[in-house]
């Protein structure tokens, strides 16, 4: 989740820095143009003849108030509209660079985000291909041929031991367990999360004591995941798990079900052999 809003965080001081390069080149200024210095060289060294034009455009005007007052005709504001003068080489140069270089911003920025923010949204997107978060599916038969063996069968994918369910034990276990979990056991199976519920790491299997051990604080669970040692508040989490066929699906989509409080012992399995832990 971190990483996302990193990564959106990124996707958009890009864009602001996109657009403030762009706000950039619309206020950048070019050096003076020839026809610029040469107008401002001809203001500074004619002013005398500016006042000159100034005093020869206010008789101007006082004629035609004149002409004006004598029911006269005369054009309004003649000879003040400004000649249009092409711009020249030098000013025409900066214009299509700043040009290019805006367009050069927009086609990297459009060549650029769109896969970009695409690829972000396929990765945060829920596949719904199974995994951890969702519902995961394994084959009965391969489990029942890792049981046979004498170990739990590991589905990585779900982060979660698969293990036989006693069929004796079902009338005590009826009373311990919810609805949820009892279905699984009913059929055969319980879904033991992985995760220590002490302080959460991985717990592993104790082929020896045919128990599952945590190799942090000590804490031990049997076959079921029913607390036997240690500083566990209570037997290892569960996940429903629905039994069709040979299928065994296993929900990771919630939150997982809390273990049995200490002191369940549905199936009275004692220590198989030394510890590991
Ligand atoms: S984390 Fe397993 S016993 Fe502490």
């Amino acid at each position: 989740m971190y990483i996302a809003i990193l990564i959106i965080g990124f996707l958009i001081a890009a864009a602001v820095s996109m657009l403030v390069l762009v706000k950039r080149g619309t206020t950048t200024r070019g050096a003076l143009s020839r026809e610029t210095k040469s107008r401002d060289a001809s203001l500074v060294s004619s002013a005398g003849t500016e006042i000159e034009s100034v005093e020869t455009t206010a008789a101007r005007a006082r004629g035609d108030e004149t002409r004006q007052q004598a029911g006269e005709l005369v054009p309004r504001d003649a000879g003040t509209i400004a000649e249009w003068t092409p711009m020249d080489a030098e000013e025409l140069s900066v214009s299509r660079r700043m040009f290019f270089n805006r367009a050069i911003l927009m086609v990297g920025g459009l060549a650029v985000l769109p896969p970009f923010g695409l690829s972000l949204l396929a990765f945060l997107w829920p596949s719904g291909a199974g995994g951890f978060g969702s519902k995961v599916v394994v084959k009965l038969s391969d489990a029942q041929a890792t049981w046979a063996n004498k170990l739990p069968y590991y589905v990585p994918s779900a982060r979660t031991y698969l293990q036989p369910y006693p069929s004796e034990a079902l009338v005590a276990a009826k009373k311990a367990y919810s609805a949820d979990v009892f279905v699984g056991m009913e059929n055969g199976v319980v879904g033991l999360y992985q995760k220590c519920v002490h302080l959460g790491c991985r717990v592993p299997w104790c082929a020896a004591a045919q128990w599952f051990e945590c190799p942090c604080h000590g804490s031990k669970y049997d076959r079921v995941g029913e607390k036997r040692d240690g500083p566990a508040p209570r037997g290892l989490d569960h996940w429903p798990v629905v039994v069709t066929g040979d299928e065994v699906s296993i929900d990771t989509s919630g939150t997982a079900i809390p273990g049995p409080p200490i002191g369940t012992d549905t199936t009275k399995q004692a220590a198989e052999g030394p510890h590991c832990v």
